[in-house]
């Protein structure tokens, strides 16, 4: 993944900033009212019996509060929190220490859960289910297994895409919710209030346009808001005005719509290299030298809910509006595929 100034993903140096950011309940999280609704009944029920909250499966882009959710209901439930993720845990031994050292209620956090392996996943089938671990003593004919009890956790896994797990994975989720792009609305309150935390002056005018340009996501506005933060500071008096954020943004590199070059390019090669699709993820993936999964992930969603971008079983194709939005000729009828 190259560095990119609007990419969903954390960096290191971030992860400070993240943290003071971060809401701690869930009347602080802005957005997601249905998400919040549906949590905020699930949360107070589990409470009122006095039990462990069902499964919950966190999924949608990077970047949009999966981690701060987890971190969120954990703290709404008064229980403690263990974080980790799906590469991390390399052998079934490794899940089997994690689990076995969680308290009763706790919730256990596991970030791209579809990358976990197969034998480490089969160990927490039982483990979500029965609540037990089932251990194999000794080698060969002899031997035996074990079953543990586990005390009753929960577990909250956390995906850029629920058709990535396996079913027998997913099935075993009480909750799955989706999170989606955030609202122009919500994004500027995000703005607002991340400035407050930065103490940073800004204008409203200023703080609707940085969430205008932030793909719906609220890691981006954030980021965007620091690099415009520093702007405003050498090239200006520090207060972030609509101008301000203007230049900055330019100088950013970031268009009206919140793409940056990479996008752009993404874009572009589909129209110059492609004739405007159909184009394989692949040939796509080597002409920008991205990932595929990066590709899927982080770029095509956001592309696609802007119409820049369409997605057809024969590959993905450009739109009316990509040519329009990249200031290029739209082809005549003749000249096109769609
Ligand atoms: N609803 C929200 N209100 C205010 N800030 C938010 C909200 N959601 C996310 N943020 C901010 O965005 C940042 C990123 O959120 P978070 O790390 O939870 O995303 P994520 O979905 O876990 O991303 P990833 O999929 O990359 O792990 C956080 O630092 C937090 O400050
Ligand atoms: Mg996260």
């Amino acid at each position: 993944m190259k560095e990119r100034i609007i990419s969903g993903n954390v960096r290191d140096e971030e992860l400070v900033m993240e943290q003071s950011l971060r809401p701690e309940y869930l009347g602080e999280f802005i957005g997601q009212a249905k998400v919040k609704e549906r949590l905020d009944i699930y949360i107070s029920a589990a409470k009122e019996r006095e039990e462990a909250l069902d499964h919950v499966l966190l999924y949608g882009p990077p970047g949009l509060g999966k981690t701060t959710l987890a971190n969120i209901i954990a703290r709404e439930l008064g229980v403690g929190i263990r974080m980790t993720s799906g590469p991390a845990i390399e052998r079934p031994g490794d899940l089997a220490a994690i689990l076995s050292n969680l308290q009763y209620g706790d919730v256990l956090f596991i970030d791209e859960i579809h990358r976990l392996n197969k034998v480490v996943e089969e160990v927490l089938y039982p483990a979500m289910e029965d609540f037990a671990l089932d251990i194999i003593l000794g080698k060969g004919p002899g031997a035996r297994s074990v079953r543990l009890d586990l005390p009753k956790f929960t577990l909250i896994g956390a995906t850029t895409r629920a058709g990535r797990l396996t079913s027998p994975l997913r099935d075993r989720f009480g909750v799955i919710t989706r999170l989606e792009y955030y609202k122009e609305e919500d994004l500027m309150e995000i703005v607002i209030r991340a400035a407050k935390i930065l103490s940073l002056e800004i204008e409203t005018d200023a703080a609707r346009e940085v969430a205008r340009r932030s793909r719906g996501t609220p890691r981006v506005a954030n980021r965007l808001l620091k690099r415009l933060r520093d702007y405003a500071q050498v090239r200006a008096d520090g207060r972030l005005t609509l101008k301000v954020a203007e230049e900055g943004l330019r100088m950013l590199e970031i268009d009206e719509l919140g793409l940056d070059k990479s996008d752009q390019r993404l874009l572009k090669v589909i129209i110059e290299h492609y004739g405007g699709g159909p184009v394989g993820v692949q040939n796509l993936a080597a002409a920008i030298s991205e990932e595929v999964e990066t590709i899927e992930d982080v770029y095509e969603p956001y592309l696609m809910q802007m119409g820049l971008l369409k997605r057809t079983p024969r590959g993905r194709m450009a739109t009316e509006q990509t040519y329009t939005h990249l200031g290029l000729k739209v082809p005549d009828r003749q000249e096109r595929f769609w």
